[in-house]
């Protein structure tokens, strides 16, 4: 088991309206009464960050899904790093899977936007992680390793960086890869993190799991070494389901 408190962050995606507040209400009341090991973050749609920042009322933490890697400037529809924090986010999504594909994202634009979120005081999880073909033809190592490596900020340190372990497969679709496989990963992340930063900076680097964490295996899933806590998409949209997956920790 790791020694860092872990991290539980909800990715919302593109669901929730103004009337979801009720749900981040009905935590922070379950988080109140019975309170958590870990730190808790919500990661709903930008519409809704002032909402739920104002509403989480600093018992849980907000973060977006993405932002943009420019400070400002003329990007229609776009998001920047310093627009998420003034609307009371501290956290930021880089490189979901779901961005990389959709979105076209190379490992490159998302090291620039963890740069960005860096600059502008938001912690950022760089989401990493290997297609099905991928682990089946043996390359999810060698895939993440890279992924890793060229997604990782330049210029700056260790220091409140986050990594999620992101399976393609296993978003979205119930399955999970094995504890020893997920322990394997998040092994290999470390030790990549390791020879980057040294061990013991490598050490307070949070690496979460996602794709497809439930109430019924997030026990088991955070008592895989390395594992520090979760990112977890469907289940995180109803309080009732994302506090036991919480109480897990
Ligand atoms: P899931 O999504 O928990 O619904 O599989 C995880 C994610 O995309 O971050």
């Amino acid at each position: 088991m790791s020694a860092l408190k872990k991290i539980v962050a909800g990715n919302w995606k593109m669901f929730g309206m103004q009337a979801s507040v009720e749900q981040v209400l009905q935590l922070k009341n379950l988080l109140r009464e019975r309170g958590a090991n870990c730190d808790v973050v919500l990661c709903p749609p930008f519409t809704l960050l002032s909402l739920f920042s104002q509403s989480a009322g600093g018992a849980i933490a907000i973060g977006s899904q993405d932002c943009h890697n420019a400070v400002e400037g003329a990007f229609t529809g776009n998001i920047s790093a310093q627009m998420i924090v003034d609307a009371g986010a501290s956290v930021v999504i880089v490189g979901h899977s779901e961005r990389r594909v959709m979105q076209g994202e190379s490992d490159a634009l998302v090291q620039q936007k963890a740069s960005a979120a860096i600059l502008a005081n938001l912690k950022p999880i760089i989401c990493v992680g290997e297609t099905l073909e991928q682990r089946q033809s043996g390359e999810h190592l060698d895939v993440v390793g890279a992924q890793l490596l060229g997604s990782l900020p330049q210029s700056f340190g260790a220091q409140g960086l986050v990594v999620a372990y992101e399976p393609v497969w296993a978003i979205g679709t119930g399955k999970i890869p094995t504890l020893e496989d997920i322990g394997q990963m998040h092994d290999h992340i470390r030790g990549i993190l390791s020879q980057k930063y040294g061990a013991q900076s490598a050490n307070s680097i949070h690496i979460l799991y996602g794709g497809s964490v439930k109430p019924n295996n997030a026990k088991d899933i955070f008592a895989v070494r390395n594992v520090d806590g979760a990112l977890v998409g469907g289940a995180s949209l109803k309080a009732s389901d994302f506090s036991e997956i919480i109480y897990a920790c």
